[in-house]
């Protein structure tokens, strides 16, 4: 059995991971870097870079030693060259150009939102992704950067249909938890008082979705929930904070929920799939399943540790691309705003 090794710096975590010809996970690592940038609300390019280049060679180490794998079972080495933050992406990038000059064995450049889409067919011992993969689907992806509805017609060929045309969905609940003194990253944050709040306390807007187009916005609603916050009280805030946060998670989801409805609709396909870190949100999985079970499609939905930035995702792109011959050449650049 071969493995490809792969490793994903993008943004704020650092993961590599190993995955068979089977597309079996063999271990998965992720220094997260939340408590470095938490006391700053946000990321920080210049500590994720610097982060990335202190956990990126003890985590391959680690990989290695945890799986007994040698560097001559690996066929070849997946790494994020685009899109995310260039400091970021350079080490990932530098790492693995150097490891595959010094090992003599091929390394590819993988666009971060192909690994989100591929990320539900993974398989591991407790996870096993469905085969579609090469059929006809629809896929979500939400995360902190982006916010896109893609018709796959099959591996490797991607039709934009709608994206955001301000914030993404991510950043919404980050930039909505940070307004309510939530700690960094605010998304689970809010999911988690959601579930206990009513989601029909406030009014807030869904922005187009009622609107003809697989497009978003979410600045409105930033804007609308900002206002609501600032006309309370400390008491207030505190007394309603689950109230607030199952309204605001409830218009995200409600449109997220619409548009993908639609987008199915229209594709006509059998399959969907959701993947990128607002995939983890649990208003928006119970969602995905409503849709499929109302209209009886196949839905990849990928455990947390999959949604989430994680290299696995990486290496399954990677696998799937180095096993029909593609590699890259070592000017390869990292492009930190590449379009799929
Ligand atoms: O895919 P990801 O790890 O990184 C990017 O490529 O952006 O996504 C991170 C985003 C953050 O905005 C985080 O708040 C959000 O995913 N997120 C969630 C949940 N878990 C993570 N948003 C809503 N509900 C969650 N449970
Ligand atoms: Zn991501």
């Amino acid at each position: 059995m071969k493995y490809v090794l792969s490793i994903e710096t993008s943004c704020d975590d650092t993961s590599v991971a190993l995955v068979d010809q089977n597309r079996q996970v063999l271990c998965c690592l992720v220094a997260s870097q939340d408590l470095a940038h938490k006391p700053f609300g946000g990321v920080v390019p210049e500590i994720a870079s610097r982060n990335h280049t202190a956990h990126i060679l003890p985590l391959i180490d680690k990989a290695f030693e945890s799986t007994k794998i040698l560097w001559s079972d690996i066929l070849g080495i997946a790494v994020t060259n685009r899109p995310g933050l260039v400091g970021s992406l350079i080490v990932g990038l530098v790492t693995a150009k150097s490891l595959s000059l010094a090992k003599n064995i091929p390394f590819l450049g993988i666009h971060h939102i192909e690994g989100h889409i591929m990320a539900p067919f993974l398989k591991d011992e407790s996870y096993q992704g469905p085969n579609f993969y090469n059929e006809d689907f629809v896929a979500l992806v939400v995360s902190g950067g982006h916010t896109q509805l893609y018709h796959v017609q099959g591996f490797g060929h991607y039709q934009v249909l709608g994206q955001t045309i301000d914030d993404a969905a991510g950043e919404a609940f980050d930039k909505f938890a940070k307004m309510l003194g939530l700690p960094y990253p605010g998304g689970v944050e809010v999911d988690k008082r959601a579930q206990v709040g009513n989601n029909k306390a406030f009014r807030f807007p869904k922005p187009l979705m009622n609107e003809d187009n697989f497009n978003f916005s979410f600045s409105g609603l930033k804007s609308a929930a900002q206002r609501q916050i600032e006309k309370m009280t400390l008491e207030e805030k505190a007394h309603q904070i689950n109230d607030l946060c199952a309204s605001y998670q409830h218009s995200i989801v409600s449109v997220l929920e619409k548009k993908l409805d639609r987008a199915i609709a229209d594709t006509a396909v059998n399959n969907f799939v959701v993947s990128g870190g607002v995939s983890a949100n649990s208003g928006l999985r119970q969602a995905a399943e409503n849709i499929a079970s109302k209209r009886g499609l196949n839905l990849a939905l990928p455990p947390l540790r999959y949604c989430t930035d994680n290299a696995a995702m990486i290496g399954l792109v990677g696998l799937l691309r180095l096993s029909r011959g593609e590699t890259s050449t070592h000017d390869l650049g990292p492009q930190p705003r590449a379009q799929l």
